[in-house]
C-alpha cells in the first residue's frame, strides 16, 4: 500500500495517484452551482473517476445520478451503492444486454440506443425481466462516432415506443469539441451540433413523439450547451479532477474556474548534469493526449523515459533540476485512462506540501471495459 490514513503526504511511495480532495470538492461545488443557477440537470460521467465514493459525493451536490460508458462500469458501481446510472452508450451484445436488463431490476437504468438492432436486441432483454429501462437515442452531432443521423432519431424512437420500451429523449455528445483549443471552434462545433439537436427535434415533432431531454455536454463545452436552451442534461466529466488537456483549452468566457485535483507524485531517482529521472513513466499516466506537466516548475519539461521513467529537463535557461530524491509532482496529460491505471487513488487534506492523507478512494471500476 502506498499510503496510510493520517500520514503526511511526504510518507506517500512513489509513484501515487493523488487526489487533492479540497480541489476536488471546489469543482464539485462549482460546477453543482452552475447547474442550478442555470436549471440544467447535472448527470456527470463517471468514466472520468470510476470511483462509486466520488459518484455518490457528486450526487450528494445535487446530481441527477452519473453516467457510464460501460456495462461492467455500470455494474461495479451499481455493487458499491450507487443507484442511478446512465450507459451513454451502445450496448449490442445479447449476454451484455442481459446483464443491463439484470441491472435495470436493481438501480435506476438508462441506456443509449442507434440501432434497430440495438432496440429489437434490448427489448428481447428487457421482456426477460419486469424492470423499466430509459432509453435515448443518440444522433451523431458531428463527432463521426455512434449516432444516427438527426432525421433518422424519429424512426428510432418510434422503434423503442412499439417495442414497449420508455423512449427518454436524446443523447447528443459531440466528443471532439471539447479539445478544440479555441473559444471560436469550439463555439462552432457545437454551434453545429446544436442544429443536429433542431433537426432531431422537428422529425420527432413531426411524428409527434415527445422529447423530454436532450442530453449531452463535456467540460470543454458545457457552457455553451448550458446557454442554448437545447440541452437540458450536462455530462460532464473531467471537471472534477482537470488534467493538462483541459488546462490547454483557451477558456470559455463566462466558465467557471476548475483546478487541477489529480497529480501524480514522483520520485527524482536519478540525477545527471542535464536532466532528473523521476520513478513515474507512462504506467502511471496515460501519455494519449500529451505527456504530464510538472505542477508548479514551468520551467522543467517532462520527457518520457519509457514505462517507469519521466525525464526532466530545464526548458529555461539556468532552470535549477530537482534534486535526487525530491518529491516532483505530475498534472497527466489525460485523467480517465491515468485514472484506469490505479487500483487506489490517495485522497489528501490540506494541499501537496503540508497535507495529511485522508481518505483512500478505490478506483472501484478499474479495468471495467466490456
Ligand atoms: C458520452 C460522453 N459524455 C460525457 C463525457 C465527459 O466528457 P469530459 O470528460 O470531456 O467532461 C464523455 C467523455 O468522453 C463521453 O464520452
Amino acid at each position: 500500500m502506498s499510503a496510510v490514513i493520517g500520514d503526511p503526504v511526504t510518507a506517500i511511495d512513489s509513484p501515487a495517484l493523488v487526489v487533492d480532495l479540497d480541489a476536488m470538492e471546489r469543482n464539485l461545488a462549482t460546477m453543482a452551482a452552475y447547474a442550478r443557477d442555470r436549471a440544467v440537470r447535472l448527470r456527470p460521467h463517471a468514466k472520468t473517476h470510476k470511483s462509486a465514493w466520488i459518484a455518490r459525493r457528486q450526487m450528494e451536490h445535487g446530481a441527477v445520478g452519473v453516467c457510464v460508458q460501460k456495462t461492467s462500469e455500470a455494474e461495479a458501481l451499481a455493487d458499491q451503492g450507487v443507484s442511478d446510472l446512465y450507459i451513454s452508450n451502445e450496448v449490442i451484445d445479447p449476454a451484455k444486454l442481459a446483464r443491463v436488463a439484470a441491472l435495470a431490476a436493481r438501480v435506476r437504468l438508462a441506456i443509449a440506443v442507434d440501432s434497430a438492432q440495438g432496440v429489437e436486441r434490448l427489448a428481447a432483454a428487457m421482456r426477460a425481466t419486469r424492470a423499466a429501462i430509459d432509453v435515448f437515442v443518440e444522433i451523431d452531432v458531428g463527432h463521426g462516432r455512434c449516432g444516427v443521423a438527426p432525421a433518422d432519431a424519429a424512426d428510432l424512437a418510434r422503434r423503442i415506443r412499439d417495442a414497449g420500451l420508455r423512449f427518454a429523449g436524446l443523447q447528443a455528445y459531440h466528443g471532439r469539441a471539447q479539445h478544440l483549443r479555441g473559444v471560436e471552434e469550439r463555439s462552432g462545433a457545437i454551434e453545429a451540433a446544436g442544429a443536429a439537436v433542431r433537426a432531431a427535434r422537428a422529425a420527432l415533432d413531426a411524428q409527434r413523439i415527445e422529447c423530454a431531454l436532450v442530453t449531452g455536454a463535456g467540460s470543454g463545452s458545457f457552457v455553451l450547451e448550458a446557454a442554448s436552451g437545447l440541452w437540458g442534461e450536462l455530462q460532464v466529466g473531467s471537471y472534477v479532477f482537470m488534467d493538462r488537456d483541459y488546462a490547454d483549452n483557451e477558456s470559455m468566457p463566462g466558465a467557471p474556474r476548475f483546478d487541477h485535483a489529480l497529480f501524480v507524485k514522483s520520485q527524482v531517482m536519478s540525477r545527471h548534469a542535464d536532466r532528473a529521472v523521476v520513478d513515474a513513466g507512462h504506467k502511471s499516466h496515460a501519455i494519449d493526449s500529451g505527456l504530464p506537466r510538472v505542477w508548479g516548475r514551468d520551467d522543467l519539461e517532462f520527457a518520457n523515459g519509457g514505462d517507469e521513467h519521466g525525464i526532466l529537463r530545464a526548458n529555461r535557461p539556468g532552470a535549477p533540476l530537482p534534486a535526487l530524491g525530491e518529491t516532483v509532482w505530475l498534472v497527466p496529460g489525460h485523467c480517465d485512462p491515468t485514472v484506469n491505471l490505479h487500483d487506489t487513488m490517495v485522497g489528501v487534506r490540506g494541499g501537496l506540501e503540508q497535507g495529511v492523507v485522508e481518505r483512500l478512494i478505490r478506483v472501484d471500476a478499474r479495468g471495467a471495459l466490456s
